[in-house]
């Protein structure tokens, strides 16, 4: 079996509300190879976010990992000193987000951003950088690379400047990109062409990558295995052919559905009925089940049981109930 690139066990943050601290991602686990894509999903308020900044020790103010176990190429995370941490940020981990102008800096040019980049983690000249910036804009499909090193990050569209952020990203030719959404901000069109980017840079770098969206289409896109993420927990993890296949949590079912049909069927987008509970406010028992429509008595009384079938785990009273889909 190969060693795991990163591997989460057990993650619980916090947030500072007053005396209390509130749990926002409650005991994920997660594992990555190397070189192997990973999707996490789930509605907006899942936790994702959370998890993925956890990781890179980037929690918002307030916020912070109250236990679990984060290690990376064995490495204890968090056991790491902040100059460490801030190291393997850009060079082993790059990261990007759905909103690139958040994470450019609006007065340097894109071309000083990425010899800054590269510079600080390679022992290369300014002239060197330049040449090798110049190289990454053509990589990842920018025209006209040599006159966009002059350019700043307001004068190019959304779907250059998330490619510039993949340039940086993967300037340092890291062993794991954490992706956040990073499509959600693009039209359709664009969307597409950041994915096939990024199905590109998996395979040039080997790069493992784990990719973050609400939207399951776009994780069965380029994925191989998905954790499904609920309320801060981890509700399914499999490979994607087999969750497709078979889903096993209601709730993955229930996101499948909401999947647009390419078969034409007109109508209303289907949406999941109900909101996830509110954070502080999570119901006992299985926090999905006040929306499931499979629910027993006992999944709004107990913890739900982690239930395997082969490689696929679901956390369910009923996930030995296959319904089609
Ligand atoms: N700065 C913050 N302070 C307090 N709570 C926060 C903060 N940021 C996020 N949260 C809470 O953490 C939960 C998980 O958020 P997040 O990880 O961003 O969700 P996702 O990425 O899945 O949409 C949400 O309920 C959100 O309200
Ligand atoms: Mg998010």
């Amino acid at each position: 079996m190969t060693e795991d690139l990163l591997r989460i066990d057990g993650l619980h943050v916090g947030f500072r509300s007053g005396d209390e601290m509130r749990s926002v991602v409650r005991g994920v686990d997660l594992r990555i190879a190397p070189g192997e894509v990973v999707g996490l999903v789930g509605e907006s308020g899942s936790g994702k976010s959370m998890t993925a900044l956890a990781i890179m020790r980037l929690l918002p103010p307030g916020g912070a990992v109250t236990s679990g176990r984060i290690s990376f190429r064995g490495r204890d995370l968090r056991e790491c000193s902040a100059s460490e941490l801030n190291k393997l940020r850009g060079s082993q981990i790059g990261m990007i987000f759905q909103d690139p102008l958040t994470a450019l800096n609006p007065a340097i040019t894109i071309g000083r951003q990425l010899q800054d980049a590269i510079r600080a983690h390679e022992p290369l000249g300014h002239k060197a950088a330049l040449v090798r910036a110049e190289e990454l804009l053509a990589l990842v499909g920018i025209p006209y690379p040599r006159q966009r090193l002059l350019a700043y990050p307001h004068e190019l569209s959304g779907g250059m400047r998330q490619r510039v952020m993949i340039a940086l990203a993967v300037s340092c030719n890291p062993a794991l990109l954490i992706a956040d959404e990073p499509t959600t901000a693009l039209d359709v069109t664009v969307q597409a062409q950041v994915m096939d980017l990024l199905d590109r840079i998996r395979t040039e770098f080997g790069v493992a990558i784990l990719f973050i969206s609400h939207n399951l289409e776009l994780v069965a896109e380029i994925c191989t295995r998905v954790t499904v993420m609920y309320a801060g927990r981890v509700v399914e993890t499999g490979d994607v052919f087999d969750m497709f296949a078979t889903p096993r949590h209601p709730y993955t079912r229930q996101l499948l559905r909401c999947i647009p049909r390419l078969d034409g069927a007109r109508g209303a987008m289907p949406t999941i009925p109900g909101l996830p509970p509110r954070i502080g406010a999570l119901p006992p028992g299985c926090p999905f089940a006040p929306r499931c429509d499979i629910a027993e008595p006992r999944c709004s009384a107990e913890e739900p049981p982690i239930n395997w079938h082969d490689k696929q785990m679901a956390v369910c009273y009923r996930a030995g109930v296959v319904v089609p889909t």
